[in-house]
């Protein structure tokens, strides 16, 4: 009878322990599989950690998001968009590099490995989404016109402008409005937004359409050009940061630095020195 215990007892003992050491086994099988997932999907993120650094194309010619400024004599590239870039290459660990291209190169060098995010304050259309991530969207964005000042008051709606000259960034989202609704050949497009500037002003073109933010302070700073009241809407409707197309872990880990800093009021902030920044030049 005793002994019908004893063995019953140690039988329960081994059943214990044989399930103790399946769940054993079976954590391990877990954090196994987990790792490999990780693996193939943090590919970007670990090139990124691997090189120790984070490299941003971008197109430095549209203050507040990006423009270049004298720091202690040295030109560099500053911005909104750039202090949301130090600060996710600060939460990933890593150095940040910022190239400065034409915009309509940005998507080209991304998908030839030259960069490894795009901060240029791009609009996330769905035919940019065929061949990239985007992060979620970090600043609403609507567009207007900039023109010689006095011309700007009789503009109530886009036909307003019909005949005119416009002036727009290549590749841009203003390119894809003007072409919508200006024929070809009143359509210039070029490289760099401060070259429209100067063509408005030699009336070399009448208007430029640029996001009502860029608008707003770069009539600030130059005299002779004013904003028009007449604001453009698109349907995708705000700024976000591009990646290589599969970049699932990096664009969850840029949403987290994006959601943190919204949360803090920080792009705000970024957003308010910018423009302080860009108008004591
Ligand atoms: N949001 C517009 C677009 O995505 C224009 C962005 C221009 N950005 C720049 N850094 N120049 O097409």
């Amino acid at each position: 009878m005793k002994n019908g215990i004893i063995k019953k007892l140690v039988a329960v003992a081994a059943v214990a322990t044989i399930a103790i050491s399946m769940v054993g086994c079976g954590s391990g099988n877990t954090e196994k599989k987990e790792d490999t997932t990780a693996k193939t999907t943090a590919t970007a993120i670990e090139a990124i950690k691997s090189k120790g650094k984070l490299v941003v194309g971008t197109s430095a010619d549209y203050a507040p998001y990006e423009f270049h400024t004298q720091v202690d004599g040295k030109d560099k590239i500053v911005g909104f968009d750039i202090e949301i870039a130090k600060q996710f290459a600060k939460d990933l660990g890593v150095e940040l590099e910022v190239k400065d291209m034409a915009f309509d190169g940005l998507l080209v060098a991304l998908q030839a490995d030259k960069v490894d995010m795009i901060f240029a304050g791009m609009t996330p259309t769905d035919e940019r989404k065929q061949n990239a991530d985007f992060s979620d969207i970090y600043f609403i964005a609507t567009h207007r016109f900039m023109l010689r000042s006095g011309e700007e008051a009789g503009i109530a709606k886009i036909e307003d402008l019909k005949g005119k000259k416009i002036g727009v960034q290549k590749g841009s989202i203003q390119e894809g409005i003007a072409k919508g609704n200006f024929e070809a050949d009143k359509i210039k497009s070029l490289d760099k937004v401060p070259d429209l500037v100067l063509d408005l002003k030699n009336n070399k073109i009448d208007a430029v359409l640029v996001e009502s933010t860029v608008a707003d302070l770069t009539v600030q700073k130059n005299t002779g050009i004013a904003a028009s009241s007449l604001e453009v809407k698109d349907p995708d409707g705000g700024c976000a940061i591009a990646m290589k197309k599969g970049s699932n872990e990096l664009t969850t880990e840029i949403n987290k630095t994006l959601k943190k800093l919204k949360d803090e009021n920080k792009v705000q902030q970024f957003f308010v020195e910018a423009n302080k920044l860009a108008l004591a030049e």
